[in-house]
């Protein structure tokens, strides 16, 4: 595997790669890898000849007093893992890379950005957007592979895609979960003990509502509460729990068939999210 830090650099390998007839795909990444990182390299793998893997924990998308500053940094083991797995090439460049100064163009994907996360990380989405349209400008791939983990992220990621004409395919991977149900995340290590055992019922809390969902007795608006209050009595803190339509995140109503429940919450130091999508007969 190369490791490369200037776009440069990059632009060179993938030209090379494209003039050999190679399909690229991009797994974009901020690092701290865990097993759901691999299988989106893994599913890259299997539609690509090669991929390209970027590392870059990107500022513009952590508000003030977020973990901008604690969020988990590994690059060596991160590298030695992309390697074991066979990626081609990882891009891991410095924010001046990345940001030069004077950087003063922002991509917002309207509407999107504002709802469930963005209403309580009001800049985040911005930061996402922005950086994926960079990091699609740089590598030039036929497509990128992204998790169904950060669902709303996804949906945002498509729509700028649409929207912007960017000829890549955005293809989407299932989320990876632990043994007890919890979706993996470079966060989870922020959980105590005692936290951690805690925090599988997030998962639980989504079944639950599934269950309730398919049932029908209770209206969709009940079945939030009661998940959240559910939620709330065992130290939760929640920034939402909502039952949306999937093809467009806007809030579901009775009679909605595609259906997604989020879920954000806080979990002592660590902020969680995970969702379940579900289709009602
Ligand atoms: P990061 O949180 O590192 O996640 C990188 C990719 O891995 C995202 O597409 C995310 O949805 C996916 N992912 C994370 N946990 C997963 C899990 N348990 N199962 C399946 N996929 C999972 O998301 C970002 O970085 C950044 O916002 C980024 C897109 C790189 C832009 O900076």
């Amino acid at each position: 595997m190369e490791t490369v830090a200037t776009i440069d650099a990059l632009r060179g390998i993938v030209k090379f790669w494209r003039d050999s007839g190679d399909r690229i795909a991009l797994v974009p990444t901020m690092g701290n890898l865990h097993a759901g990182h691999l299988k989106l390299i893994e599913i890259a793998q299997g539609l690509a000849s090669r991929v390209v893997a970027s590392i870059f924990v990107n500022p513009a998308q952590f508000s003030e007093g977020e973990d901008y500053d604690e969020y988990p940094q590994s690059l060596e083991t991160d590298s030695q893992k992309l390697c074991d797995k066979g990626v081609d090439l990882l891009f891991a460049p410095a924010i001046e890379e990345v940001y030069p100064e004077n950087c003063c163009t922002y991509v917002e994907v309207e509407g999107l950005s504002n709802i469930l996360c963005g209403e309580v990380r009001p800049t985040h989405f911005r930061g996402v957007s922005t950086v994926v349209c960079k990091l699609f400008n740089m590598v030039g791939p036929d497509m990128a592979v992204f998790g169904e983990k950060d669902f709303q992220q996804l949906t945002l990621i498509r729509a700028m895609v649409a929207n912007l004409d960017i000829p890549v395919e955005i293809v989407s991977v299932p989320i990876i979960r632990e043994r007890d149900g919890l979706a993996m995340s470079s966060r989870n290590m922020y959980l105590s003990i005692v936290e951690r055992k805690k925090a599988a019922m997030l998962y639980r809390s989504l079944r639950d509502a599934e269950v309730a969902i398919k049932r029908g007795n209770n209206s969709l608006r009940q079945i939030e509460i009661q998940q959240c209050n559910w939620l709330k009595n065992l130290g939760f803190k929640l920034d939402y729990f909502s039952i949306r339509r999937i093809n467009d995140l806007s809030v579901a109503e009775e009679g909605d068939r595609e259906l997604i429940i989020l879920v954000a919450v806080w979990l002592g130091a660590a902020r969680l999210i995970d969702n379940l999508q579900l289709f009602v007969k």
